[in-house]
């Protein structure tokens, strides 16, 4: 095999924020140019690392001019973990970047005329917005280049942290992230140092072996945790010793949970996790709705901003109390409790069954009379015989995955013709593909980006469509 060649390219113009948190530009012959680091207003050469079909991806190899929308990374593994990739950028250009992300998907892919464009909802909070977050142990941490090209010495041990960006494999150690609370800080760096004082070992994903897998953080805005850890086998000793002295060293953990993970993949959903203390489940509130989020809940993660997300998803649907409403993906029911009242009933179609059953029990808690709840995909549910049983909708609510909606469940939506589909999506390229899709019925009324995850390249938005009549 041929060693891969790589090329300096001179005078390289920013642009734009591409995917996976890259920057993209042109050099003079116009040669496209995505580059790991830059941000759009930067002049620079870069370092071309691989050649594909019409365009280099590359890092930078001298800068030439800075952008004045460049601003320092609060975080000091900026760079080498695998998440918050736009912390160099401002975050007033990082919501202008978002925006025309949206807006070019509905522009350039969908080509489809857009009513009325809404400025982008920006958080408030733009650190420790996160109520979840979950950390990987590692017995060979990753260290980056110019460390081990710095000649010091390197600590490539035990280290417990986020995964690089694309990898399943290397984990950076993190002493320090700004996703959550402080706590989560405290308490991560807590067990690292009581696993490496009581000698136990680290996972190697590599060989599958060490007893310590993950830890898995849940907070809530009362500031109550739920603490989680996954481990390769059981061992009680182990667990409870472990489990104890988090206990008594943290108050503010008021629910703790383990889980034995044996498998190849870190994945918790197909396994049973198991209650250690405290209480069952974190309490949290969107608008006046109550939710238990319990340890495998699907719960979104910014609750700040989604509760902004579901505001605008209401203020969209502009109910006047007589709607009969399907919610379809509707994980544990949060769009569909959050609207409950003010419609006449609501249908919530979800694949995990677990979420369903924590949406039935969040519908009790709540009081609500009017919502019910399938688990299965929304391809086999959302059948003619449900519409028979439940009446067409009025409005139809849809919050696919980033993947987009199945062109049966479109064909579906086509054959239903609700009045309304407020279309909430977290990939704006699937969703304008899925709109131009429903075109042939519906235009598009209007649009409005929401940021759930400052810092990151990610973009939410909801796009209100409507019935054409005949025209
Ligand atoms: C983006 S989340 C939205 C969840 C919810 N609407 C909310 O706001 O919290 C997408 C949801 O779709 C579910 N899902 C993915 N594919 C599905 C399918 N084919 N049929 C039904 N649900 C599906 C996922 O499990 C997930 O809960």
């Amino acid at each position: 095999m041929g060693r891969r060649r790589k090329k300096s390219i001179p005078n390289v113009v920013i642009t734009g924020m591409a995917d996976k948190g890259k920057a993209v530009g042109r050099d003079d012959e116009g040669m496209v140019v995505f580059v790991e680091g830059a941000v759009p207003g930067d002049r620079l050469d870069v370092l071309g690392l691989r050649k594909k079909k019409g365009f280099w991806n590359g890092v930078p190899e001298k800068f030439i001019e800075y952008s004045p929308d460049r601003t320092d990374p609060r975080c000091k593994h900026f760079g080498n973990c695998g998440g918050c990739k736009w912390q160099n950028l401002t975050y007033e250009a990082q919501l202008r970047h978002k925006h025309k992300i949206v807006t070019d998907a509905f522009q350039r892919l969908a080509k489809v005329e857009v009513g009325e464009t809404h400025d982008i909802l920006g958080a408030e909070k733009v650190f420790n917005y996160r109520n979840k977050l979950t950390y990987s142990f590692t017995n060979l941490r990753w260290v980056p280049q110019e460390v081990l090209d710095s000649g010091v010495e390197v600590d490539f041990s035990n280290g417990l942290g986020f995964f690089r960006a694309g990898s399943f494999s290397k984990v950076v150690n993190i002493e320090q992230c700004h996703l959550q609370e402080d706590e989560t800080n405290r308490i991560r760096n807590y067990v690292k140092e009581y696993a490496l004082k009581n000698e136990l070992t680290f996972h190697n994903p590599f060989k599958h072996e060490g007893f310590l897998r993950n830890i898995i953080l849940r907070s809530n805005r009362k500031g109550e945790w739920m603490f989680i850890i996954v481990i390769y086998e059981e061992n009680m000793e182990v667990i409870s010793d472990l489990l104890e002295s988090i206990d008594n060293e943290f108050q503010e953990i008021n629910s703790c949970w383990y889980c034995v993970n044996p498998k190849m993949n870190d994945s918790i959903h197909d396994l049973e996790v198991k209650h250690f203390s405290g209480e069952r489940y974190l309490s949290e509130s969107l608008g006046d709705v109550q939710f238990n989020v319990g340890p495998k809940s699907f719960f979104q993660t910014n609750t700040f901003q989604a509760e902004r997300l579901y505001e605008s998803i209401r203020e969209f649907a502009d109910f006047d109390g007589h709607e009969n409403v399907y919610d379809l993906y509707t994980g544990l029911g949060s769009i569909a409790l959050f609207v409950a009242k003010h419609c006449k009933q609501v249908v919530g179609i979800e694949e995990i069954e677990a979420a369903i059953e924590d949406a039935k029990m969040n519908t009790q808690l709540n009081g609500i009379d009017n919502a019910v709840f399938y688990a299965g995909d929304v391809k086999n549910i959302l059948t003619d015989e449900f519409a028979n049983k439940h009446g067409k909708p009025d409005l139809l609510i849809t919050d696919p995955p980033r993947a987009g909606m199945h062109e049966d469940v479109v064909k579906m939506l086509l054959k239903l013709e609700a009045p309304k589909i407020v279309y909430v999506s977290c990939n704006p390229a699937t969703q304008a593909r899925d709109i131009k899709l429903l075109d042939e019925k519906y235009r598009v009324k209007k649009i409005r980006p929401v940021d759930m995850f400052p810092h990151t390249n990610h973009v939410e938005n909801v796009a209100l469509l409507e019935l054409k009549l005949d025209e």
